[in-house]
């Protein structure tokens, strides 16, 4: 019988536990249990438990790790910029499920720890940090900019009200990755299938009354892996945090592919 094991400096141990902050009130403590893992130390990763002193931090999850990096271990490493999730670098897996630190209240986490694990299937920097390299390749190859071969006018590419609007629900995507990474099908083809965020780009721009080459652009997705390993799942649209739908944009995607063979 065939047996599956993880290799060896993937299994994650216990970690350290950090000594709970002097003269805080213990009710106001919050637990948080963190994946670390540093690339130049060696050691398989960890999970270490720190705590939080609710009572001197923001109310985000986010607002927690930066006072576990200001007040505990400086060495703790996370992307975060905007703080506002408008940048989408938060994006980690807290609670079991992927989403933006900065817009996830520590109390809408069920009560107990805080567990928060980089995003899924992707290799880690260092610590809560993915390395996305693939994720932005792909968002790339969908060629993610106004093609045109009309001259140029004047002033602007004009755009009605109307066909405006059919971008509502497809410009928002911050380029997070939390539903790229949630989705069962990018973790087993993640080399060849674009995924739910590349692909609700894709379909952004199929869908721009300005932009002229809607059929290079659906030619480009006519493969086996790129567009149609999306099973319809749902993983995607559960964890967007900005409440965009990539599965009903590969499902219009998948209709012009039809369309535009009768
Ligand atoms: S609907 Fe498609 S893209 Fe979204 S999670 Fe499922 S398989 Fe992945
Ligand atoms: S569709 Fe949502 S989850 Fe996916 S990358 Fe865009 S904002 Fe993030
Ligand atoms: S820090 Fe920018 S989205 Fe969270």
């Amino acid at each position: 019988m065939v047996e599956f094991a993880l290799p060896k400096n993937s299994r994650i141990s216990g970690g350290k536990t950090w000594p709970k902050p002097a003269g805080a009130d213990d009710s106001k403590l919050r637990e948080y249990n963190i994946y670390r893992w540093n690339p130049d130390d060696g050691k398989n990763p960890s999970i270490d438990t720190y705590y939080v002193n609710t009572a001197d931090c923001g109310p985000m999850v986010l607002d927690g790790l930066i006072w576990i990096k200001n007040n505990i271990d400086p060495s703790l490493t996370f992307r975060r910029s905007c703080r506002e999730g408008v940048c989408g670098s938060c994006a980690m897996n807290i609670d079991g499920a992927n989403t933006l630190a900065c817009t996830k209240d520590m109390h809408d986490v069920d009560a107990g720890a805080v567990k928060i694990n980089p995003l899924p299937h992707q290799p880690v920097v260092k610590d809560l940090v993915p390395d996305l390299t693939n994720f932005y390749a792909q968002y790339a190859s969908i060629e993610p900019w106004l093609h045109t071969t009309s001259p140029t006018p004047q002033k602007e590419w004009r755009q009605s009200p109307e066909d405006r609007a059919k971008l509502d629900g497809l410009y928002e995507c911050i380029l997070c990755a939390c539903c790229s990474t949630s989705c069962p099908s990018y973790w087993w083809n993640s080399e060849r299938f674009l995924g739910p965020a590349a692909l609700l780009q894709a379909d952004r721009w199929v869908k721009d009354s300005r932009d002229e080459a809607t059929g290079e652009r659906l030619d480009n997705l006519e493969d086996p892996f790129r567009l149609y390993r999306c099973h319809t799942i749902m993983n995607c649209a559960k964890a967007c945090p900005k409440g965009l739908n990539p599965s009903e944009a590969i499902a219009d995607l998948k209709l012009k592919m039809v369309e535009r063979q009768v």
